[in-house]
């Protein structure tokens, strides 16, 4: 095991024993994995850009059984990597070195759901996809969507703080996630799963867990306030001639759409090139430099098409718009959709991929890959920017035949000091992880990162919980 990978330097945790593989063993017979080949999977991150070097990884079935593991861990010094899906964006969900790897994946039964309130009580490693599943048949949906729904555990969401595709509809999990359970770094149990809308006695202390990406405590069960399931849903797949006329149809959707809006995404036609080539999916129009998804979720299907088809009349008229389609069914539906979630999918097959996430005031969103177009010429081999233009999240993305650390050099500082120029966040909605905890501080004082910093201490004494991750080493 090399002391440096990634330019960081292994801090001095404790190495595995033979008696640290027996008491695991004992503790979750049949339940802790050390084959060499069983691990890789789980020690390399979604977009293969991070390899770990774990020799163990532990499923826990129990918060009792997560408890015991922490304790133990940090009595021994040992560090640990919290792991829900597996899908994470920015290199936090895999070890940095020989961290042990634990796994919500058997961590995944449903608690209680009431009907009435619909709130949803459940274990951490539940999927998001088998979520939504589970509460369509008692007419209900989860407050969250995203391309990555097969895999993602809710446990990861909520350390993520994911956004996705329905942020516009039904708010962020800071607002729909009632309450949780959290095992802390010394293995002490916080029970703060409340299912009440509101409650006001001291401080809010499940925000702290909310996007803290594993690095203050092992998120074990979820409270979370679900939406009824919508009667009738329509998407339509619209093409626009510029990215002001991509404006102008958000305004115009937010005004004209309103109560029933549930998502406005946006994507270059580059994006839909790289699905067609690489994914084989077909747009449904074709000609434009701009598509635009538009969803409407509502009660009353002749009521939301009527205005959907209002909108789509003015729109239309005054030029915003110049092609379009609308799917009312099922089948469709999905497809149209897959041709916006899987945009990450395709870029992955595009060549070596630079990833961003950028929050940015609404006007100027497009600008940056613009700007970054024209700034990286033909070292780049494509520079493509689509997101949740509801939200004001951009997602930019540049690739290339192969890393290269010019062209990275070339894109950082660029994107994150342009971002801070426009007071925008470098991370909207992906976290910091490994990837961009050294770039807080173009989003948060020196003072806000201290603080957080000093948090972190008092809850992880030992730092062993997801170390080299989402802050900068403290001073
Ligand atoms: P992991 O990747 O396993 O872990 C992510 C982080 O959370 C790590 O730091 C890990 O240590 C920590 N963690 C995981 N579980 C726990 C736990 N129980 N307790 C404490 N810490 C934990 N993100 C968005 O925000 N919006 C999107 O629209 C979106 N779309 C995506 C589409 C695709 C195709 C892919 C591959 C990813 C997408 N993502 C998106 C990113 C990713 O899916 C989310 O960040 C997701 O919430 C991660 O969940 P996970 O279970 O896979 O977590
Ligand atoms: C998305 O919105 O598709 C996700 O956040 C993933 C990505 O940024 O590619
Ligand atoms: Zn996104």
């Amino acid at each position: 095991l090399t002391s440096e990978r990634y330019g960081v330097q292994r801090l001095p945790f404790s190495h595995l024993s033979d008696g640290d593989f027996a008491f695991f063993e004992s503790l979750l017979p049949g339940r802790v994995v050390t084959d060499p080949d069983e691990l890789r999977t789980f020690n390399v991150d979604w977009l293969q850009s991070m390899r770990g070097c774990s020799k163990m990884l532990l499923r826990p079935q129990t918060a009792a059984e997560v408890s015991e593991v922490l304790r133990y861990c940090n009595q021994r010094n040992l560090a640990v990597t919290p792991q829900g899906g597996n899908t994470g964006l920015v290199g936090g969900s895999v070890p940095v070195f020989d961290e042990i790897i634990l796994s919500t994946a058997l961590m995944n039964q449903v608690i209680s759901f009431d009907k009435v309130s619909g709130i949803l009580v459940c274990q951490a490693g539940c999927i998001l996809e088998s979520l939504n599943q589970y509460l369509a048949e008692l007419d209900f949906i989860m407050p969250l969507d995203l391309g990555a729904k097969g895999s993602c555990h809710i446990g990861g969401n909520v350390a993520t703080n994911a956004g996705g595709l329905r942020l516009l509809r039904y708010g962020s999990l800071r607002g729909t996630v009632l309450g949780l359970e959290v095992v802390l770094a010394d293995g002490s149990l916080l029970n703060c799963l409340a299912s009440l809308r509101k409650d006001n006695t001291g401080y809010d202390l499940k925000q702290l867990f909310i996007g803290s990406e594993g690095t203050l405590g092992v998120i074990t069960a979820v409270s979370i306030l679900c939406p009824r399931k919508p009667k009738s849903v329509n998407l339509a797949f619209l093409g626009c001639q510029s990215f002001s006329q991509v404006l102008g149809t958000f305004t115009a959707c937010k005004g004209m759409l309103g109560e029933i809006l549930s998502a406005c995404e946006f994507m270059d036609d580059l994006c839909m090139t790289l699905v067609e080539s690489h994914l084989t999916l077909s747009r449904p129009v074709t000609g434009s430099p701009f598509y635009i998804l538009i969803e409407t979720s509502g009660s009353n299907s002749a009521h939301d098409e009527e205005k959907l088809n209002h909108f789509l009349e003015h729109v239309m008229a005054s030029g915003l718009v110049t092609d379009g389609t609308v799917a009312t069914e099922d089948k469709k539906i999905k497809a149209l959709w897959s041709l916006r979630e899987r945009i990450t999918e395709a870029l992955t097959h595009d060549g070596c991929v630079y990833k961003y996430d950028l929050s940015l005031p609404v006007e100027r969103l497009y600008d940056l890959v613009t700007d970054t177009r024209a700034r990286l010429g033909a070292a780049a081999k494509r520079v493509v920017g689509y997101g949740h233009l509801g939200d004001g999240n951009l997602h930019l993305n540049v690739t290339a035949e192969s890393d290269s650390r010019s062209l990275r050099d070339a894109i950082e500082p660029f994107v994150y000091e342009w971002t801070a120029r426009h007071h925008g966040s470098i991370s909207a909605e992906h976290g910091l992880g490994f990837r961009k905890k050294q770039h807080i501080e173009y989003s948060k004082p020196r003072g806000a990162v201290l603080l957080m910093q000093q948090l972190k201490a008092m809850l992880d004494t030992k730092g062993i919980l997801n170390p080299y991750k989402t802050l900068p080493a403290a001073p």
